[in-house]
């Protein structure tokens, strides 16, 4: 019999542990959260719920067949979440086999054990089951300056090797809809931020080096446009999805707001001069332009108009409330960014920006 049970993988990174959290905060019931604890992934991040007997963890990677296998017989979940992946473009271009490796061949694997539960299911639970599958606006490629927002039916065209890996696993996960009659629902969603972010992504990076003194790196000429989610907004929709999405339909996720990386780092550095005043001069003063990503994708808009239109999801916050929370968050838990920036996060720092002409590390 199927229980009250979920099951999240990935929920010890940023968006997975963000979701995690407000699970158990919202009493939704157990939740079993799958994680292999890679570079992004932070028990610290769970710390709120490590007590609580809503929220069990399981140390394994999605592409263990026993170990995926195990847990589905023993919690006998009714839904899975799908969070776990690599998710930073950068270390793709750097390094793409882990991102082939967990995206794409763990995808496949979770789904292979995933669909040999389901179909020992009973009719009527396997009908209620949900395999929701989290994924990225950027699988639908880049957009030109005045392109309408990315709909769902828009065609796929990655352009980075994380992009890529993130298109095979939704098209696995359309497949096993259409073959198996899997219930699947996926979600491609707008770049998010809010709390345990971690620092290798635009702004917790932003706001890490201000507080630090570094320069504050900005790719290319910065006018590249990304359509920003708080984090919370984002949980929501999975939510919302989880309990009201049709079997075998996408979602695009987002928040309707749009703006250049130039705009996004003049407003970090706005707030923070705001709220953390320099002795002199403002942390404007840091930005520095550095060599370009390559293969960098313009711009990325969604169209949330089916979300809201079909299950009736809205954000709650704005830009402007949900990048100040944000900054406030990371001023407040200055641990939280110590521990998570020592270790190997000073090696991608060499790697990353000594290339691009800058000595972050
Ligand atoms: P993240 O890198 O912060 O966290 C990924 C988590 O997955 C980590 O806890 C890591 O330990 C875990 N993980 C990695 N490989 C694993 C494996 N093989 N088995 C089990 N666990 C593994 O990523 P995030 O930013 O929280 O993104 C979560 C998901 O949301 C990803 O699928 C990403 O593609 C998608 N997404 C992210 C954004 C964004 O802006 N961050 C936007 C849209 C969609
Ligand atoms: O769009 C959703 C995607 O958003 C998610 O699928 C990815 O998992 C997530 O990492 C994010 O991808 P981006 O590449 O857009 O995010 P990132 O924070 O790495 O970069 C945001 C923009 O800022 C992008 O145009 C590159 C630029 N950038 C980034 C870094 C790290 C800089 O200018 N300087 C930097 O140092």
């Amino acid at each position: 019999m199927l229980t009250e049970a979920i099951v999240v993988t990935g929920g010890a990174g940023f968006i997975g542990s963000n979701f995690v959290n407000a699970w158990v905060r919202l009493n939704q019931g157990k939740v079993v959260n799958l994680d292999k604890l890679t570079y992004a992934g932070n028990l610290e991040n769970l710390a709120d719920i490590s007590q609580d007997p809503e929220h069990v963890f399981i140390h394994a990677d999605i592409g263990d067949r026993a170990a995926v296998k195990a847990l589905l017989e023993t919690h006998h979940p009714r839904a899975i979440v799908n969070f776990a992946a690599e998710s930073h473009v950068d270390r793709s271009i750097y390094g793409p086999d882990a991102f082939i490796q967990t995206n794409v061949v763990g995808t496949f694997n979770l789904l292979e054990e995933v669909r040999a539960y389901w179909q020992a299911l009973p009719l009527d639970e396997q009908s209620s089951f949900r395999f929701l599958h989290v994924s990225t606006d950027e699988v639908y490629g880049s957009l030109g300056p005045n392109d309408p927002a990315f709909k769902e039916t828009n065609p796929y065209q990655p352009n980075s090797p994380y992009s890529a890996s993130k298109a095979a696993s939704d098209h696995l996960v359309r497949a096993y809809h259409h073959t198996y009659g899997l219930p699947t629902l996926t979600t491609n969603c707008s770049n998010n931020y809010g709390p345990y972010h971690f620092p290798e992504k635009l702004i917790p990076l932003v706001i890490h080096n201000a507080l630090s003194g570094k320069p504050l790196p900005i790719y290319g000429n910065g006018s590249n446009v990304r359509d920003w989610l708080y984090v919370e907004d984002h949980c929501s929709a999975i939510r919302q999805v989880l309990a009201t999405g049709q079997p075998g339909e996408t979602y695009n996720v987002g928040g309707w707001n749009e703006k250049t990386n130039l705009d996004v780092v003049h407003t970090l550095c706005d707030i923070l001069d705001q709220e953390r005043p320099k002795a002199q001069g403002s942390y404007r003063d840091q930005i520095t332009f550095v060599k370009d990503r390559p293969g960098h994708d313009l711009r990325y808009a969604i169209d949330a108009s089916k979300i809201e239109q079909e299950l009736g999801w809205k954000p709650q916050e704005t830009f402007e409330t949900g990048i100040r929370k944000t900054v406030r968050w990371y001023l407040e838990n200055p641990e939280w960014v110590a521990h998570v920036t020592s270790g190997e996060y000073q090696n991608w720092l060499s790697k990353n920006y000594q290339k691009r002409g800058e000595e972050l590390a």
